[in-house]
């Protein structure tokens, strides 16, 4: 049972969060519980730019790209080193200006024939178009088409899948479907899933909370088995007066298709 005490600095905790959201200190911090995207975009500050579609954004991956990996991206690179092979396709939805592919490239020794598909939105497509060719390098092609994902033998999303809400359903679509799906960085809770609205700096955009069920028994249902997850304590998840869902954390999962 929580003290009084407890319940007090959770209270101020929240009502600091809260005022400081839509502030620079609030970069990345949630607000709001909504059953719709369209409800947390109303709810986001006024004269503020929504979604990621964006120019200033491609400028800020440049950065992004040069600083290098994290810590959370080891699980990722323990699993692609076991799974990259010669001629593999490999599909990177919201990869942003190809950050993953330069960024990995320092830990994994890529495959001769590999093809790294980067799936983003079109401003953020032209903007990686643009560097691969000033960087020459034509292993990383770029598309705004999740279709474009038929055939490839490694999905992988990280910090991306949040955004769209409709992995499974997209996923569903493909005629030939990857036979290894890596996601990344994205929250999930225990309870019930939700909508909420994220500073993102320049941006604000609303966030998909998965229930964690629900989510892997959506991929599992498609034909595949749950190889690993892991998970990322250090992505600030609380939401402000919302205690309930201090379950919520970022995670990893790999699934591998059963027929693969
Ligand atoms: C938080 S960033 C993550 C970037 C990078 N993968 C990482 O782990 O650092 C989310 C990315 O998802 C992309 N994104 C959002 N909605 C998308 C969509 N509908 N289709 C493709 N990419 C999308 C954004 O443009 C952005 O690059």
């Amino acid at each position: 049972m929580t003290s009084l005490l407890d319940r007090s600095q959770l209270f101020l905790r929240s009502i600091l969060g809260y005022l400081r959201f839509p502030t620079q200190s609030g970069y990345a911090r949630y607000r709001g519980i909504f059953r719709t995207p369209e409800q947390a975009i109303a709810a986001a500050p006024k004269n503020r730019k929504i979604g990621y579609n964006h120019e200033e954004l491609a400028q800020e991956y440049h950065e992004q790209a040069a600083e290098g990996i994290g810590f959370y991206d080891y699980p990722m690179l323990f699993w692609m080193q076991k799974l990259l092979r010669e001629g593999t396709v490999l599909f990177d939805f919201g990869g942003n200006i190809g950050t993953h592919f330069y960024t990995y490239e320092k830990y994994l020794t890529y495959p001769s024939g590999l093809q790294w598909i980067v799936c983003e939105l079109p401003t953020i497509v032209a903007a990686g178009e643009d560097f691969a060719q000033q960087k020459k390098r034509s292993q990383l092609r770029f598309t705004d088409q999740f279709e474009k994902a038929d055939g490839a033998a490694i999905f992988m999303a990280s910090g991306s899948v949040q955004y769209v809400g409709s992995l499974a359903t997209d996923l569903a679509k493909l005629q030939r479907k990857p036979a290894h799906i890596l996601l990344n960085r994205f929250p999930l809770c225990e309870g019930n899933p939700f909508v909420t609205l994220q500073n993102g700096g320049l941006v604000f955009y609303p966030v998909y909370v998965f229930a964690k069920r629900d989510f892997v028994n959506s991929i599992l249902a498609l034909g595949y088995e749950l190889v690993d997850q892991w998970k990322d304590p250090g992505e600030p998840c609380a939401v402000p007066f919302h205690p309930e869902f201090k379950s919520l954390m970022f995670h990893g999962l790999y699934f591998k298709a059963i027929d693969s």
